[in-house]
């Protein structure tokens, strides 16, 4: 079974003073397999984020079905097997970014390497400089790159990422490219959301287009005649 992910008519409304509201999420279902580096591309508010969340367990669907190795996702025995790169990363302020990743590692229960593990993490994110910094004084490509370093602490075979750009310096970009190819080189399974399409381009084996809280394409990378922008720009604007 090479499945990593299956989602199956997945829908879901958020409530207002116990109203619904129209759908976040609209009976959306696909695939994604071992390996595969999974672009989920759509304009603000398509329900990129909600997807991710319910995902992850921390939103409960209202209808659908979602397997994460082959597992329903609250099975406590993958947690361990993925990372997660939130669209606004927040942390203890009152540690540095050495000790946030220390502590982070013990979450993991990493034990015998952590200090190796959380040293050549700093260098790989670029904050090795950084590391005895509070992490209240860290600009947004810093907490943006120490989110980064947070997620990959137990070497996920499945990583989440939600706009693991936003904010990051050309160099920044570049790292977390490179960390992406890195893991697929490696075999490794990565979704994500994001709008910065020249590096979607780059990384991503499969984009898929939401609108509306709905999937309407999907491409593989390698099949594109056009630019992701150009073929954004034409399939999200035209009308569904
Ligand atoms: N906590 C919330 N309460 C109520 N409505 C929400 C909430 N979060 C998201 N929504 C609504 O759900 C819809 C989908 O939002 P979502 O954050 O999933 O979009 P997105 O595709 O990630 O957008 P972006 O590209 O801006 O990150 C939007 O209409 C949004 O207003
Ligand atoms: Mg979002």
């Amino acid at each position: 079974m090479d499945n990593i992910i299956k989602v199956e008519g997945l829908s879901k409304s958020y409530s207002k003073f116990g109203k619904k509201k129209a759908l976040a999420v609209d009976n959306v279902s696909f695939e994604v397999d071992k390996g595969e580096v999974f672009g989920f591309l759509g304009p603000n508010g398509a329900g990129k984020t909600t997807t991710l969340l319910l995902m992850l367990g921390f939103l409960k669907p209202d209808t659908g079905t979602i397997k994460l190795f082959g597992k329903e996702n609250d099975d406590m025995g993958i947690r361990a097997k993925i990372g997660y790169v939130p669209e606004n990363p927040a942390f203890h302020k009152f540690l540095t970014g050495k000790e946030l990743l220390n502590f982070h590692a013990e979450l993991y229960g990493i034990k015998e390497q952590k200090e190796k593990i959380v040293s050549e993490m700093l260098k790989k994110i670029g904050l090795e400089e950084a590391k005895g910094k509070k992490v209240s004084t860290y600009s947004r490509g810093m907490l943006q790159r120490l989110s980064m370093g947070q997620a990959l602490l137990n070497n996920p075979d499945l990583l989440f990422l939600d706009e693991p750009t936003l904010g990051l310096d050309p160099i920044g970009i570049v790292d977390i490219r490179n960390i992406i190819l890195e893991m697929r080189e490696q075999g490794k399974t990565i979704f994500l959301n994001s709008h910065q399409l020249s590096e979607v381009e780059k990384v991503c084996t499969r984009v898929v287009f939401m609108k509306q809280a709905k999937i309407i394409e999907t491409y593989k990378t390698s099949e594109l005649t056009e630019s992701l922008e150009d073929l954004f720009i034409r399939i999200i604007g035209k009308e569904i």
